[in-house]
């Protein structure tokens, strides 16, 4: 584990101020810095170069990837690699608004898969006994943990990515391209590239809003928000207004008027009967 010099410290707690708006304390000989900076400096990246990710180094992160912890080690997540340039841009042209998924070399999509465990039942004559909520959840959360190891793994490589759970905006058409059988799901795609821009960090909501000691506690959310709004907007102005034809334009708009205004309006509402024709009763 490499230790770090007062410089890649005091560099951490830059980046993690500039995120998140409070000062960071970083001693000088915190272990790991290396990885703790790329966490910090974490950042989506939607455009890559020309430039070919080698399969063997993209097998390494498929390995690193599913080295992430699986619940009761069920192992419930699977990663589809959308080789085939087709099925990539049959994807895109169910989600046009997002070109980057055709740009990037790599595209991958996170599954979570109930299927197996279920199988393994009948070879070994058992009942499943656990079609439930949880059941869903367990595989859905196991993928998110795989792609998560994914990203980290790209990162130390080098490489960018982004996620995209645009993937279920249209989740029987997707699961069609992919042969997806049933009780398995798609719960993210990603892009994967080398990155053509530097990108930038995304400030987040202050720890006082997101940490809770003992209890959860919300005294102060509001004013934290509104506080939050501001800062973000200096660093990571929206470009523009969403739902212009519904709502009026606003002289200032912050992060919480865009997801408002984001949360206003249904998406994804066929995704529980896509779930549940895939044979999941989620009671
Ligand atoms: C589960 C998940 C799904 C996402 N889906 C999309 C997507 O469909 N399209 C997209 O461009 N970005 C997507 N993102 C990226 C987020 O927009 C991004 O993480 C967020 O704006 C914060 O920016 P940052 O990752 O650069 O910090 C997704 C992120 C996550 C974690």
């Amino acid at each position: 584990m490499t230790t770090c010099t007062r410089a890649q410290a005091t560099r951490l707690e830059e980046v993690l101020a500039e995120r998140f708006g409070t000062a960071f304390s970083a001693p000088a000989d915190a272990p790991g810095v290396d990885e703790l900076m790329r966490m910090a400096n974490h950042r989506s990246h939607r455009r890559y170069l020309p430039r070919t990710v080698e399969p063997a180094l993209l097998r390494l992160l498929f390995g690193c990837a599913l080295s992430a912890p699986s619940k009761s080690d069920l192992q419930q997540a699977d990663i589809i690699h959308v080789e085939d340039r087709s099925t990539v841009k049959a994807i895109v042209d169910l989600i046009p608004d997002m070109p980057w998924i055709n740009q990037a070399p790599v595209f991958l999509v996170f599954c979570g898969n109930n299927r197996r465990i279920r199988k393994i039942g009948d070879w070994r004559g058992k009942p499943f006994a656990n079609d439930h909520l949880d059941h869903f959840m367990n595989a859905a959360v196991d993928a998110g943990l795989v792609m998560m190891n994914f990203i980290r793994a790209a990162t130390a490589a080098g490489l960018g990515t982004c996620p995209i759970s645009a993937v279920r905006n249209r989740p029987n058409e997707v699961s069609r391209l992919l042969e997806l059988p049933d009780w398995v799901f798609p719960v993210a795609g990603l892009c994967v590239g080398y990155p053509a821009e530097a990108g930038r960090v995304s400030p987040r909501l202050p720890l006082a809003v997101t940490v809770h000691t003992n209890r959860y506690d919300e005294a102060n959310l509001e004013r934290n928000i509104d506080a939050y709004d501001p800062r973000r907007q200096a660093l990571q102005p929206y470009r523009r207004q969403r739902y212009a034809d519904r709502y009026a334009d606003v002289e200032f708009y912050g992060w919480s008027e865009e997801k408002a205004r984001h949360y206003s309006v249904p998406e994804r509402t066929d995704f529980g009967a896509f779930i549940r024709d895939k044979g999941f009763s989620l009671k």
